[in-house]
């Protein structure tokens, strides 16, 4: 360190201003739970869940962080953790692709991943463990935020963030372990957040507001659209591209978009997969992939489907993300309450009777 950087390390310091501003160490525990998980009041579908959670807990750290995850698994099949977009440079043994990087980790065992935060942006975690199921059926994703050193001068404009994840779910599957549903999957269950329409959320904006949308695509494409606005996409698998305005946006899976919207049009809004068949839930339309968005201040009609819905703030994680760094949990997410006994899985199961 010259002796410059030294006195504007010590300027900053004495500024209040180093904490924050220089990698840290965030070190976290997470288990994999199995579980009976309910997506609609049809489909109750068997998970494995990072926390016990669908979607997995966020994880939110601050590029050049140096991260640290002990992975616990309590289920009864092999698993891993798979941190998407993260570069791991010089720490390929870190990456989660059993037989490849690392040996599965087996029931009963844990495993510890260590790397540095490298890529900043709307990353995700997943297992790599037969994908086609655990991926595809079974709930293994949740999302990373590594904010940016250098965040562009619109995203430092945003007011209010919210994480949006996509995924369809095969309920001829449900019910059976081991089933990764090909050939012939046939998603036939959809759901934002792990919850098909109308059992997610509102998102709740005030006009004025700078919304940021970062929309997952883990399982399934997506074609999503926000009623009465126009979106500014700002960047892809989060890094930022010259940003470019849409109304429809759409992602293949694994893909990632922030789309940045000026809330200007008060009013009750529609925002939903554009794939028709997304917007389903057992082969019964208006559900799956579809939430609303909804202005503070605006009188909702007596006919409005979510009128008296209890709101929960952080169902798109817009509470966490505010929180300082670490891991957060959403109770909402979770298929069992982790402080109290394990319930029993249910006898007999809600999906559409195949
Ligand atoms: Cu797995
Ligand atoms: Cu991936
Ligand atoms: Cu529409």
């Amino acid at each position: 360190m010259t002796a410059a950087s030294r006195a504007a390390c010590a300027l900053l310091l004495a500024l209040g201003l180093a904490p924050g501003a220089q990698a840290e160490l965030r070190k976290f525990d997470m288990t994999i739970e199995e579980f009976d998980f309910e997506v609609a009041p049809g489909l109750t579908t068997k998970v494995w869940a990072y926390d016990g959670q669908v979607p997995g807990p966020l994880i939110h750290v601050r590029e050049g962080d140096d991260v640290e995850v002990t992975v616990q698994n309590n289920t009864t099949m092999s698993h891993t953790v798979h941190f998407h977009g993260t570069y791991q440079t010089g720490t390929w043994q870190m990456d989660g692709v059993p037989d490849v990087s690392q040996k599965a980790i087996e029931p009963g065992d844990s495993f510890t991943y260590r790397f540095v935060a490298d890529k900043p942006g709307s990353l995700w975690y997943h297992c790599h463990v037969n994908t086609a199921e655990h991926i595809d059926l079974r709930g293994m994703w949740g999302p990373m935020i590594v904010d940016p050193k250098k965040p562009t001068a619109l995203e430092k404009q945003v007011t209010k963030d919210a994480i949006v994840m996509f995924s369809g779910w095969d309920s001829s599957v449900a019910k059976e372990y081991g089933k990764n549903g090909v050939p012939h999957r046939e998603l036939d269950y959809f759901s934002i957040n792990g919850k098909s329409h109308p059992g997610n959320q509102p998102i709740r904006v005030k006009k004025g507001d700078v919304l940021r949308l970062r929309l997952y695509a883990p399982n399934a494409p997506v074609a999503f659209h926000l009623h009465g606005h126009d979106s500014l996409v700002t960047h892809k698998d989060g890094l930022p591209i010259t940003p470019y305005p849409v109304d429809v946006i759409a992602m293949q899976p694994g893909e990632r978009y922030d789309l940045i919207v000026r809330m200007n049009n008060p009013g009750i809004w529609m925002a939903h997969d554009h794939i028709e068949e997304h917007t389903t839930a057992g082969g019964k339309e208006g559900a799956g992939s579809m939430l609303v968005v909804e202005y503070e201040g605006i009188d909702k009609p007596g006919f409005y489907m979510w009128k008296d819905v209890a709101y929960d703030p952080d169902f798109y994680l817009s509470e966490s993300l505010k929180k300082p760094y670490g891991k957060h949990n959403n109770p909402g997410f979770m298929g069992f309450d982790p402080a109290l006994p394990r319930p029993a899985a249910p006898a007999a199961g809600g999906h559409a009777g195949m």
